[in-house]
């Protein structure tokens, strides 16, 4: 799994839910060095400051950089002076809640949808494309999806960003196996966070889980069961895993229709 003293970046906290804070923890917990990234200072105060879920001493022992991952200046400051990474976890997502989502798929907000994209998927390879010298040779990318084998009310076009985002897990997969950098995703099932609190009817997908995942799934405690996955696809025991998406959701991906009174725990 995570080799003790290696060191992997996470990308995309927020606050002590965030999925990249569980996967993170447990990196810590293996015996790996940490570095999180949060989009910038301001963030940093506003949400992960006042957060009370952590106490201020946990806050301070973390090493936290700064990275908008649309800005490329970030980025080359960012990894200028990281080097010998194991692993990077890219936990980032964005589309405007009052455009890019809700009960209308239509919207003449061009310019939200591209930033949108930026964000949500181009970011993944501009990510991968400045890390290149960072990252040790085997190393690997893993990135946080949500099922795009279906079509979800209110997810609009952050569903087609993350079917963008797993094209192009396959597309650096392709391009950098030759690095030996493995790149793959972890298709979630809905867990209570910042960017989900922000989906108009995030209850909504909430309920869906209860009705048609075989394996009970818990939106809050679940991140832990997407954390261990991240730990595998990070580790060297997926050494030849690349360029898939792996569902971590409890199962409700592959169900037709609802489960029955029957098929229910
Ligand atoms: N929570 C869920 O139900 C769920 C399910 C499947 C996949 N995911 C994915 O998991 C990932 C992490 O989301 P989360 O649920 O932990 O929520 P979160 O709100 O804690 O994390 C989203 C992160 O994206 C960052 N971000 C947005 N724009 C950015 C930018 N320009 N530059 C840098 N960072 C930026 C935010 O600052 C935040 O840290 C996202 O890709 C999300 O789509 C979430």
């Amino acid at each position: 799994m995570i080799e003790n003293g290696e060191t992997y970046l996470i990308m995309g906290l927020l606050d002590p839910d965030s999925i990249a804070f569980a996967i993170g923890e447990k990196i810590s917990k293996m015996g790996g060095k940490v570095i999180y990234t949060i989009q910038n200072e301001r963030m940093k105060r506003l949400l992960f400051d006042r957060n009370k879920k952590l106490p201020k001493e946990e806050k301070e022992k973390l090493e936290i950089r700064f990275c908008d991952i649309t800005i490329e200046e970030d980025l080359e400051k960012l990894f200028s002076n990281i080097d010998s990474l194991a692993g990077i976890v890219h936990s980032i997502a964005y589309v405007n809640p009052k455009t890019g989502l809700g009960e209308n798929f239509h919207t003449d907000a061009i310019e939200d949808l591209k930033n949108g994209f930026h964000i949500s998927s181009i970011s993944l390879a501009s990510v991968a494309r400045h890390a290149l010298s960072s990252l040790k040779k085997p190393s690997s990318i893993v990135t946080l999806t949500f099922d795009t084998k279906h079509v979800y009310p209110y997810y609009n076009w952050m569903g087609v960003n993350k079917a963008a985002l797993e094209a192009v897990v396959r597309g650096l997969a392709r391009h950098h196996g030759q690095d030996l950098i493995r790149v793959n995703a972890i298709s979630a099932g809905p867990l209570s966070t910042k960017a989900a609190t922000n989906i108009p009817g995030f209850n909504h997908l909430g309920q869906t889980w209860n009705r048609t995942s075989p394996i009970p799934w818990d939106t809050e405690k679940d991140r832990e069961e997407v954390a261990n996955a991240a730990l595998f696809l990070l580790g060297n025991y997926s050494k030849k895993i690349t360029g898939q998406v792996l569902y971590v959701d409890g199962g409700a991906s592959i169900i037709g229709g609802l489960l029955t009174p029957h098929e229910q725990a």
